[in-house]
């Protein structure tokens, strides 16, 4: 590995290698050509692909094989795909442009996005589970699995984004938009960073686990009012999504219901709480310290 000090550059590096992973696993399906296209046009169609840099930086940190990273890149950044096909459904907050291309619903369809939604999740699942190999035992690939798996399902994500259609129209306490955020959004987030450890030889060292269990609760919760505030604040062709449509939806949106300050105020405060966990580590944190920079300070 390069130096951790350098992780600005060594990220391009890695956001190509997961993506040539992806690729490749995308190539290996015998789906219908259709169902193909349309699940490399919502894997492959660009991305900052922050979860994947995620597993790496924390696997980094824990000082876990290149090799064993890959396939928890891949997988989390598969279920973090289909959650945005399924996000920009009509049914769902009904968005026309993801990533800069039409929302896949339009490229295509919306019954092949559902469709394609659906093959996503399961390949990141076989994804994972074909990995094993490269796990040091059979017991890191099934806590691997659990993770993924509860942090996707009904405790998890897709918990949370009940959550969110729940409280569209409404003005909620703001403990109950975080703990939405935390479940929409952190939960992802939090598994990628505990991926990266789960595939070292590190998964037993306690102290490790609850720091950098802390770090990605509160940088995935970051993560969700930075990109609220984005909604708010940004530019359509730079975010490669329109500007404006959580108050077109009347979303639970931090920054709309709380103000611009205070959420400003929360991302900067929940970066800091993020990367007090990582003050035993030095270097090694390096990556883990810019990915929360980079989360917090993006303005896409
Ligand atoms: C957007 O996530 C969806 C949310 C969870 C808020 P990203 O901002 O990571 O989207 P991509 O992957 O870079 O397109
Ligand atoms: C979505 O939150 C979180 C997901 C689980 C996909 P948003 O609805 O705010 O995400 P964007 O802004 O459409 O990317
Ligand atoms: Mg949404
Ligand atoms: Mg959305
Ligand atoms: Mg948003």
């Amino acid at each position: 590995m390069t130096p951790n000090h350098d992780f600005a550059a060594h990220s391009k590096t890695l956001v190509h290698r997961v993506n040539q992973y992806l690729d490749r696993l995308l190539s290996q399906t015998s789906a219908s050509d259709q169902l193909q296209s349309a699940m490399r046009y919502a894997a492959l169609g660009g991305g900052k692909r922050i979860r994947p840099l995620l597993v790496y930086a924390a696997g980094l940190l824990s000082k876990a094989p290149m090799s064993a990273l890959d396939a928890p890149a891949a997988a989390v950044e598969l279920v973090h795909c289909y959650s945005l096909v399924h996000d920009d459904l009509p049914a769902m907050d009904d968005d026309d442009l993801r990533r800069g291309q039409p929302t896949l619903h339009k490229a295509f369809d919306e019954a092949t996005a559902i469709l394609a939604g659906d093959a996503l999740l399961a390949l990141a699942f076989q994804c994972l589970a074909d990995a094993a190999p490269e796990y040091r035992d059979a017991q890191a690939i099934t806590a691997s699995i659990q993770l993924l798996a509860h942090a996707s399902g009904g405790d998890g994500m897709v918990g949370g984004q009940m959550l969110d259609i729940d409280m569209e129209g409404s003005y909620p306490e703001k403990e109950s938009v975080e703990q939405m955020f935390r479940l929409k959004t952190g939960a992802l987030i939090h598994a990628a960073v505990m991926l990266g450890i789960h595939a070292s030889d590190m998964s037993s060292d306690q102290q490790m686990i609850e720091q950098l269990s802390q770090f990605g609760d509160a940088i995935g919760l970051c993560f969700q009012v930075q990109d609220d505030i984005l909604d708010v604040t940004g530019d359509t062709d730079k975010l490669g999504k329109p500007q404006g449509s959580d108050e077109e939806k009347d979303k639970p949106n931090y920054a709309l219901r709380y103000g611009l300050d205070v959420a400003r105020e929360r991302a900067d405060g929940l970066f800091s709480a993020a990367i007090q966990n990582l003050t035993h580590y030095g270097d090694q944190a390096e990556p883990l310290r810019w990915m929360a920079s980079y989360i917090t300070r993006r303005d896409y």
